[in-house]
């Protein structure tokens, strides 16, 4: 009889993050010898971090629709098999207290913690270890599995699952490790770039929109194709707030993005009607009415729109109206992975099958959560792909 070693597992998986954590749980339930080895100092920083400290960890309304991908169908077996119910389900039977702030999106009631702690007791209780502080230095393949050189040791598995996540917020610990190991075995990873991630903008308007920082406002918000109508937020660097950062998905570096002030008002009619009714009336009344009153302020002095409304040929009202129901800005940039919320691109999902996130030539290693080109939409859509995929991965390694 062979004598097992103390570091042989059955399963190891890189990174005690959100999905790392769901798919250890999982399969240690399984009866598998499980280990997740992560280099930095706590397991889920980022849950702890993410929605302000809430933890936004799923959206009852989530749909495949939500997400983005080079392969769109890849992820409906993952979300169809594990449902933002069945996450709901684990965080009652916990006993932790929720909210619906928006639409679906569900939150702690209390602290993001209470999630952590969730996985962790998941973790213990199905005999899942945990190893922070430990730097994987190599990874080669040894008796049908894999044998892993890390900070405190050698330790070797049958199957090994990638949960180490994307590049956003290096300071969280995020590397872009999962992708050398996915490039190690010979697997094609598309280009990355950040989401869900702030605009910043040109000098002069970020001058000239300096003083509004901190104001906020419903507007929708359109590019490429997509549009969100969710608050935008002026920040001292430029645009945040949940319509940019949505949208900031969808926008590629020298894009226009379309900007409704007024979503769902026609400023021409109603400028045109005001004019008739009451033609003393100014725009920067008509603004004081619809929009945050130093927003209505600075947008009139940008524009420098003057004198009654009974002085605008109509020509000049659709001016106006243009500007606040299409007003057209060239972000210079975003604030890139310093805060970006997720990494777009990553490891081509053609190359895993959609059922296990094992890859299609090689049946015992797992590529889960952000590490592959699967993103959500903003509200809580991420964490329930980390679930999803988590638990798909921990199904069958
Ligand atoms: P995750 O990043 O969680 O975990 C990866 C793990 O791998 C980390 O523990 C890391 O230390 C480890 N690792 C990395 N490199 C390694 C290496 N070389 N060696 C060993 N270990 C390594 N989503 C959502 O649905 N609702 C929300 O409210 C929010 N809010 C939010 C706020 C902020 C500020 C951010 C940055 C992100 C969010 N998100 C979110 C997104 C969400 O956090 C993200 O989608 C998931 O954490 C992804 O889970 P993963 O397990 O794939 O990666």
């Amino acid at each position: 009889m062979t004598a097992i070693s103390s570091n042989h597992y059955d399963v190891i998986i890189i990174g005690a993050g959100a999905a790392g954590l769901m798919c250890a749980a999982t399969a240690g339930y399984r009866g598998r010898k499980v280990l997740v080895l992560d280099h930095a100092n706590k397991p889920g920083k980022k849950i702890l971090m993410s929605g302000g400290g809430r933890c936004n960890f799923t959206n009852l309304n989530s749909t495949p629709a939500n997400f983005l991908s080079d392969n769109p169908h890849f992820c409906i077996s993952a979300l169809k098999r594990y449902t933002p119910h069945h996450f709901l389900e684990l965080v009652e039977r916990h006993g932790v207290e929720h909210v619906e702030k928006a639409a679906g999106q569900l939150f702690c009631a209390d602290s993001s913690k209470d999630i952590l702690q969730i996985l962790l007791t998941e973790c213990d209780w199905s005999g899942a270890e945990i190893r922070m502080e430990t730097e994987i230095r190599g990874i080669s393949e040894a008796n049908n599995g894999y044998r892993l050189t890390t900070s405190v040791g050698t330790f070797a598995c049958e199957s090994l699952v990638v949960a180490c996540g994307g590049l956003s917020i290096p300071t969280m610990g995020a590397t872009g490790f999962g992708y050398d190991i996915a490039r190690q075995f010979g697997l094609k990873v598309l280009p990355t770039r950040a989401g869900l991630v702030p605009f910043t903008l040109q000098p002069a308007l970020k001058e000239q929109l300096a003083p509004l920082s901190g104001v906020s406002c419903p507007v929708e918000v359109s590019c490429n194709g997509m549009s969100f109508r969710e608050p935008m937020l002026v920040t001292h660097r430029g645009l945040s707030g949940p319509a940019m950062l949505q949208i900031s998905s969808f926008w590629q570096p020298g894009d226009e993005l379309s900007i409704d002030l007024l979503p769902g008002e026609s400023a021409s009619e109603n400028l045109q009607t005001l004019r008739k009714d009451a033609p003393q009336s100014t725009v920067a009344k008509y603004l004081n009415q619809h929009l945050p009153k130093r927003f209505a302020q600075a947008l009139n002095d940008l524009n420098h729109w003057q004198g009654p409304l009974q002085g605008y040929k109509n020509t000049d009202i659709e001016q106006v109206a243009d500007a606040l129901n299409r007003w057209h800005i060239k972000p210079s940039g975003t604030e890139g992975y310093r805060t970006a919320e997720v990494t777009l691109g990553g490891v081509d999902t053609h190359q895993l099958s959609s059922k296990t996130m094992a890859v299609n030539d090689r049946s015992n290693l797992y590529f889960i959560g952000e590490v592959v080109d699967v993103t959500g939409h903003l509200g809580g859509h991420n964490f329930q792909w980390a679930w999803a995929s988590g638990v798909a991965a921990g199904s069958d390694a």
